[in-house]
């Protein structure tokens, strides 16, 4: 028999974002999270894996470029963790399934987009790893159980196991085990939401988040704050927003999200800069266009919310009515400015192979 899976998982986008770990093994963080997975049209990996007895070692290729799986990586972790998986809840179950957990690996990955582009690869990468191997194994598990394993690769692929709205609870066992992701509300709830992806700079970032958050919780007296005070807030808060398909309290949440997270970004020591003079002037532009729209006159409601993640690159979330408007006036701004023109919408689960 020829035991082969092809699945594809969705790019997300954190609303809420995740900077920091209480556990750098497990990644356990030290915030819950919440993000928007985008559709699956137009930044995903694509992930096949097999199995087979007569491979000699677990092998990885990365868009057609083969990487070394390291010993005791991330990588190593979630593959180690889903034959575990195969083993528990298939082989040891029904005697007659195939000893998949035996055999080793080879995987290929594919994005359907550039990836130094800056734009979270990782995210989607694991997450269309473990979905594939979830496939190939048969496991029961739901996207929940596997967003476990796919947290172990890198944190903010846990949310991309979902579609629509997805909350990363932070947990609090040591385990790790209560650390998963859900969803909020699935990508049919609230389509009118889109997504406009503006490329300030495809160059690859200067610190990268796994170094650079780490840094922040060693030194930064305001990531504290922020993990205690605002975000367990912000958590309901937006969450609520996303229920009662409330734009103008989600579009508040999400870019005093982004800002506080820049602002512990600078509080670093010493201090990391994601965002450049391209990305604050897209802030300021969308900060007008909100100001005018909400005067009682305009309807009295901010109409577009920007976040940024570890890189300069903005991302625009609004009602689909006003992107051609936002389009038009990112392009007036920065004529210069290489911008993925077409809106993307948003949603879309992983999984669906
Ligand atoms: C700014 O998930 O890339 O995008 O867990 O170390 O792999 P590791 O970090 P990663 O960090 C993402 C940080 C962020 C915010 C977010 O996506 O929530």
């Amino acid at each position: 028999a020829v035991y082969l899976a092809t699945t594809s998982a969705p790019v997300n986008i954190a609303c809420i974002k995740y900077w920091g770990k209480r556990d750098t093994k497990l990644i356990l963080p030290t915030n819950s999270s919440l993000s928007v997975t985008l559709d699956q049209d137009h930044l995903r990996s694509t992930t096949t894996s097999r199995a087979d007895a007569s491979f000699e070692k677990d092998r990885l290729w990365l868009n057609g470029i083969e990487e070394e799986i390291k010993p005791v990586g991330r990588m190593a972790t979630c593959i180690a963790e889903m034959k575990r998986l195969r083993k528990e809840l298939v082989e040891d179950k029904d005697p007659s399934a195939a000893p998949l957990s035996k055999y080793f690996v080879h995987i290929a990955s594919y994005n359907n987009f550039p990836t130094a582009a800056g734009l979270a690869s990782s995210a989607s990468g694991f997450a269309a790893l473990t979905a594939s191997l979830a496939e190939l194994y048969k496991l029961p598990s739901t996207p929940t159980e596997l967003s476990l394993i796919a947290r172990q690769g890198s944190g903010s692929a846990c949310r991309s196991l979902l579609g629509g709205f997805v909350a990363w609870n932070a947990g609090d066992l040591e385990s790790g085990s209560d650390s998963f992701a859900v969803q909020v509300a699935p990508e049919t709830h609230w389509p009118d939401i889109h997504a406009l992806i503006c490329v300030v700079s495809d160059t690859k970032k200067g610190t990268s988040s796994t170094s650079g958050m780490q840094r922040t919780v060693d030194t930064s007296p305001l990531l504290q704050h922020r993990i205690k005070e605002v975000v367990p807030q912000r958590m309901k808060d937006i969450s609520a927003a996303i229920i009662a398909r409330d734009f103008d309290r989600f579009a508040e949440i999400t870019m005093a999200d982004s800002n506080q997270f820049h602002a512990v970004a600078l509080d670093t020591s010493p201090p990391i800069f994601y965002m450049n003079d391209v990305s604050r002037s897209i802030i300021a532009v969308i900060e007008e266009y909100n100001r005018v729209a909400m005067l009682p006159e305009n309807g009295g409601k901010r109409k577009a919310a920007y976040t940024y993640d570890a890189g300069p690159n903005a991302v625009i979330y609004a009602p689909s009515a006003n992107i051609k408007e936002i389009v038009s006036l990112i392009v007036r701004y920065f004529p210069q400015q290489e911008t993925f023109k077409d809106p993307f919408s948003l949603f879309g689960a992983a999984g669906v192979g």
